[in-house]
């Protein structure tokens, strides 16, 4: 079975003292992943190394960040590079939320240098893609998205490909209650699976995570986690809160 992920993408939320809190909180209830599941915290960059110490040694759980730089190292202030979030020891970067491509002009050709500089690094990233409402009210979700993928994901090496986790998150889902319908979020997941199967061919299609990515609660997990195709969740406002992230995490698929 493919490795099932619940992730909480805190954003730009929450003080060091607030992280602290949610994190000791989260570990002190009770969860349950199987060797297949993990729980992953893409934290702001000044806590990754308090949420390192505070998860250290935990059986699958791991830390990620939220962003890096394609560069290596250099005159890029403000920038994180790949080495440094590698020396902490963080394997997870998120790369291509939507908040970054419409806010921070994130293209896919950037986002495919990113992509190969965390390969570079030995740095699986959870690379995001999905439609404005615009496109999903025209019908063309699936161009839109096959577009993301291809230009930056399909030069890469299957091999390389199988170190990605793709999380699907419309756009017009993200942190307005709306959901998308455990339906629309199979049909778009198997659309990227057979995407996949077309470019590097079913068996390692079937080996990659898709996650789902927008309003995800604990009341609607099971649900929209069910579907064959989504292998867990991006999360964000309800990853900010221990007993909503808990519940999520005990929604993965066994
Ligand atoms: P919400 O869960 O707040 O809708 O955010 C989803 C998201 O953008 C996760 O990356």
């Amino acid at each position: 079975m493919r490795t099932q992920i619940a992730a909480a993408n805190w954003k730009m939320n929450l003080t060091l003292q607030q992280g602290e809190a949610l994190l000791d909180a989260i570990i002190a209830q009770p969860h349950s992943l199987n060797a297949n599941q993990q729980a992953v915290f893409a934290v702001p960059f000044p806590y990754l190394a308090m949420a390192q110490q505070k998860l250290a040694g935990k059986q699958n759980v791991f830390v990620a960040a939220q962003n890096c730089y394609s560069k290596k190292n250099g005159a890029y202030t403000g920038e994180t590079s790949v080495e440094m979030l590698q020396s902490l020891g963080i394997q997870y970067v998120v790369l291509g939320h939507s908040e970054r491509r419409e806010y921070f002009h994130e293209s896919n050709q950037f986002l495919a240098e990113k992509v190969n500089i965390c390969l570079e690094y030995n740095i699986r990233p959870i690379f995001c893609c999905g439609e404005p409402l615009s496109i999903r009210e025209a019908n063309t979700q699936n161009a839109f998205v096959a577009k993301q993928l291809e230009e930056s994901l399909y030069h890469l090496s299957a091999e390389q490909l199988q170190q990605v986790v793709i999380a699907y998150e419309p756009i017009w889902a993200i942190g307005t209650g709306k959901t998308a319908s455990s339906a629309q979020a199979q049909e778009m997941h198997a659309f990227i699976r057979s995407q996949l199967a077309g470019k590097y061919g079913t068996a390692v299609a079937d080996s990659i995570s898709i996650l789902y990515g927008g309003s995800v609660k604990a009341a609607n997990a099971v649900d929209i986690f069910g579907q064959p195709d989504v292998d867990g969740g991006l999360v964000g406002g309800a990853s900010l809160v221990a007993d909503e992230f808990v519940a999520i995490i005990n929604a993965l698929k066994k």
